[in-house]
């Protein structure tokens, strides 16, 4: 008999059929296994088990149905040309997993453990890695209290769960410059807040502006500060970067800004080409000064799903900034090239990067 802390796995016996590799949008099909772990204030995190996917049930007094108490991280596993599977930092995203969970007052996993448990699921899944460029295995690993309870105070029970979902390209396409609307009425998050936290109201709480963005023919919004409406903090759901003047910025971690890993990562790279990274407070009118005195060289977008993102267009209080000629900038590009191809063991992983 498997003890209540010892990993159980039960195989699937009724295996899916895989999509095709490059035509699956974001999140929509999942592999044949996941990996669940539950927490009760006497025991603690016990029962991990990798099972057949499959809906769960819940009280529909669980408290996450109620005050969102939830954290969740997004990774990916990637397919190298010799056949391998590489995830990239995975260490980081169970450490920032547990800072989210600590500011939503849930209790920590043992990242170390979880990481042993993810490399299982993984192995286990290794065939739903997409190998044709651009695609990944999406990983999204996420915890929901699961208490029976209306109280207003933090959960006595959590499910952490592990799904994988194949992703193509984010840009089916290829890379494309996006229109970006500078957001002055909404706010995704302010200091003191949960938005340096990866919980699921700081992304639906961005719905409302982004609608009304897409209405106006934007791809999505630039958030600014919650108190001033004066200082750059996100584009969407991705962390920021500007090339201005030579000088490569991006906005501070003040509380409020996601600790993304891609933007951890694009800082560590640039550092080790030799070009300084400058993290401060970065204010939208210093943005505007900047493209009319057309210093702007490139902005671009960062996170897991797209990697790079690059902006082609800003727009400001009925002022429209073009970014260079809405036209890939050379940085962004090489930085994309770069981390894509250690993703996926192009090229030597000099920083010790990939799993
Ligand atoms: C990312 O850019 O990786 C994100 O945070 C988006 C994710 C929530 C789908």
């Amino acid at each position: 008999m498997v003890s209540t802390f010892e990993l159980e796995i039960v195989n699937s016996t009724n295996k899916k059929e895989k999509p095709s590799q490059d035509q699956v949008p974001f999140g929509t099909i999942f592999t044949d296994h996941m990996l669940t772990m539950e927490y009760s204030s006497d025991q603690g995190w016990h029962e991990p088990k990798i099972t057949p996917y499959a809906p769960i049930t819940l009280d529909p007094a669980a408290m996450i149905f109620h005050y969102g108490q939830t954290v969740f991280e997004g990774m990916k596993a990637y397919r190298t040309e010799d056949g391998r599977v590489l995830l990239f930092r995975p260490e980081k995203n169970f450490e920032r997993l547990n800072l989210s969970s600590e500011r939503l007052s849930i209790p920590p996993v043992d990242e170390k453990l979880m990481l042993e448990y993810l490399t299982k699921l993984i192995e286990l899944e290794k065939d739903w890695v997409p190998s044709t460029p651009g695609t990944s295995l999406y990983i999204r690993p996420f915890i929901i209290s699961t208490e029976a309870n209306l109280a207003v105070a933090p959960a006595q029970s959590y499910k952490f769960m592990v799904i994988l979902s194949p992703v193509g390209s984010y840009f089916p396409g290829g890379m494309k410059p996006v229109i970006i609307h500078v957001e002055d009425q909404f706010t995704r998050a302010v200091k003191g807040g949960t938005g340096m936290a990866k919980t699921a109201g700081n992304y639906s709480s961005g719905y409302q502006a982004q609608a009304q963005a897409k209405q106006a023919g934007n791809a999505d919004v630039l958030w600014l500060d919650g108190v001033e409406k004066k200082y750059i903090e996100e584009v969407g759901s991705m962390n920021i970067f500007f090339k201005i003047d030579g000088e490569v910025l991006t906005p501070e971690l003040n509380g409020s800004i996601l600790k993304g890993i891609t933007r951890t990562s694009i800082i560590e790279l640039l550092n080790s080409w030799g070009i300084p990274v400058t993290e401060r407070k970065i204010s939208i009118q210093e943005i505007y000064q900047a493209f009319a005195d057309g210093k702007i060289e490139e902005v671009f977008g960062t996170g897991t799903a797209a990697v790079i993102s690059p902006v082609g267009e800003l727009n400001w209080q009925g002022r429209k900034m073009v970014v260079n000629n809405h036209e890939i900038g050379e940085l962004s590009q090489k930085l994309y090239d770069t981390i894509t191809s250690i993703q996926t063991g192009k090229v030597e992983d000099a920083l010790g990067w990939t799993v």
